[in-house]
């Protein structure tokens, strides 16, 4: 995979991909650690005179502008950890683009608002998105991929517009992979891997490729409620995703694979995800009907932390219940703390997790590996090749006319 050090950027317009997909609350900006990762590889960039359009997804819009998916408040933010003024464009390859774009001088920085925003982004018919990716790399004359949290995506931005211009891996890019390359092949055992948080239906096949490589599996959070229902128990209120045959599946293949699957025995429930809720802790096999479990209890807590003890190597992946509720954060408190406390090569991956981590007061270096890629980070583990890594190794075809900066020499 070819890195901007190999690129000649200076004078030249540069489209960058990044994963600018952050939580975003009442407040604003709730964890800009995804931001702050993007800064190596596009000071580089600047510093070495290039001018720079960056572009991210942000949430799950339904192909068109909503206003609650504006990437406006993380360009305020961008410029400020740049300490330059970032122009944000009011749309992706549009006329507030297009204007801004040509605008751009060596050293400066323009963003896209939010690539989802266009239907052909994330469009499974490979002309429609080809479509979006050719409007996309008219905008520059190189394309920088350093979206780890996207790669494993088959999206416009993230492959399509790499197979239209000159192109290479950012230092994100660079160093998650070479972290995560510590998972793979010949891993330090025991090898546990704690999975939990809310995109269940995605995980949840993750959960199977880790099965033939994890010692362990630990399950908490909103993925415990899929396991708990397929193994026939009640879960009441609780949230309830993926395919329940696929859950029995893996844990019929545990069994074979000899693997430890231990889904939370216990959980911490309430009525409803209310900030003022009591929550009480009651075994996992007999969750309330009227109830929602937000949290896993601490007998899980205490035989996880045990667990974790014994390992060398460990990954996590997802909360182990609703975090921003301080009530229902215990779990997830007690899981970082035995990452921190333990000896092995600790891996966190995600950036709910990573995010999770911070605000309950966790450092980064507290932990091996901070991963900006929950999705992404997990199908790496699985072996499985990604789309945006594989454009991003795929031979450079440059087509067309090179777009400069204006002012600069072609
Ligand atoms: C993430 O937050 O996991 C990445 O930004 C990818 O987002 P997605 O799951 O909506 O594609
Ligand atoms: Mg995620």
């Amino acid at each position: 995979m070819k890195t901007i050090d190999e690129l000649e950027v200076s004078g030249r317009r540069v489209l960058v991909r990044d994963d600018l997909n952050v939580p975003i609350g009442g407040h604003g900006i709730r964890d800009d650690g995804k931001i702050r990762a993007c800064l190596p590889t596009l000071n580089a960039l600047l510093e070495r005179g290039a001018a720079v359009v960056v572009c991210s997804h942000l949430g799950r819009p339904a192909g068109r502008p909503d206003p609650a998916c504006t990437l406006a408040p993380v360009a305020a933010r961008l410029s400020e950890l740049l300490g330059r003024p970032v122009a944000f464009a009011a749309d992706t390859v549009g006329p507030s683009a297009r204007a801004a774009v040509n605008g751009l001088r060596p050293g400066g920085v323009v963003m896209l608002e939010n690539l989802r925003f266009n239907p052909g982004e994330t469009s499974k018919d490979d002309g429609v998105r080809g479509a979006f990716a050719d409007e996309l790399a008219s905008l520059a004359g190189l394309y920088v991929g350093d979206g780890f949290g996207a790669v494993h995506r088959r999206q416009a931005s993230v492959c399509d517009v790499a197979a239209r211009l000159p192109h290479a891996a950012g230092y994100l890019v660079q160093a998650e992979t070479a972290a995560l390359e510590r998972l793979t092949g010949d891993i330090e055992r025991p090898y546990i891997v704690v999975l939990g948080g809310a995109k269940v239906a995605d995980k949840l096949p993750v959960a199977g490729g880790l099965l033939g490589r994890a010692d362990q599996i630990l399950i908490g959070g909103g993925m415990a409620f899929t396991f708990l229902a397929a193994q026939g128990h009640g879960i009441g209120l609780s949230l309830l995703e993926g395919d329940l045959d696929v859950a029995r599946g893996y844990l019929k293949r545990a069994v074979q694979c000899g693997v430890a699957l231990v889904v939370a025995p216990d959980v911490v429930v309430a009525p409803g995800r209310d900030p003022a809720a009591e929550g009480e802790a009651v075994p996992s096999a007999a969750i309330p009907a009227d109830q929602m479990g937000l949290d896993i209890g601490p007998q899980s807590a205490r035989l996880f932390a045990a667990k974790l003890a014994t390992a060398k190597t460990i990954f996590w992946n997802g909360p182990m219940g609703v975090f921003e509720i301080p009530r229902f954060a215990e779990g997830t408190r007690a899981v970082a703390q035995a990452l921190a406390d333990s000896g092995a090569f600790t891996v966190i991956g995600g950036g709910d997790t990573a995010a999770a981590v911070r605000t309950l007061g966790f450092p980064d270096d507290a932990f091996g590996h901070v991963s900006t890629g929950g999705g992404a980070s997990l199908e790496y583990l699985e072996g499985k090749t990604l789309p945006g890594l594989a454009a991003l190794q795929a031979d450079d075809t440059p087509t067309g006319t090179p777009a400069t900066a204006a002012g600069c020499p072609a």
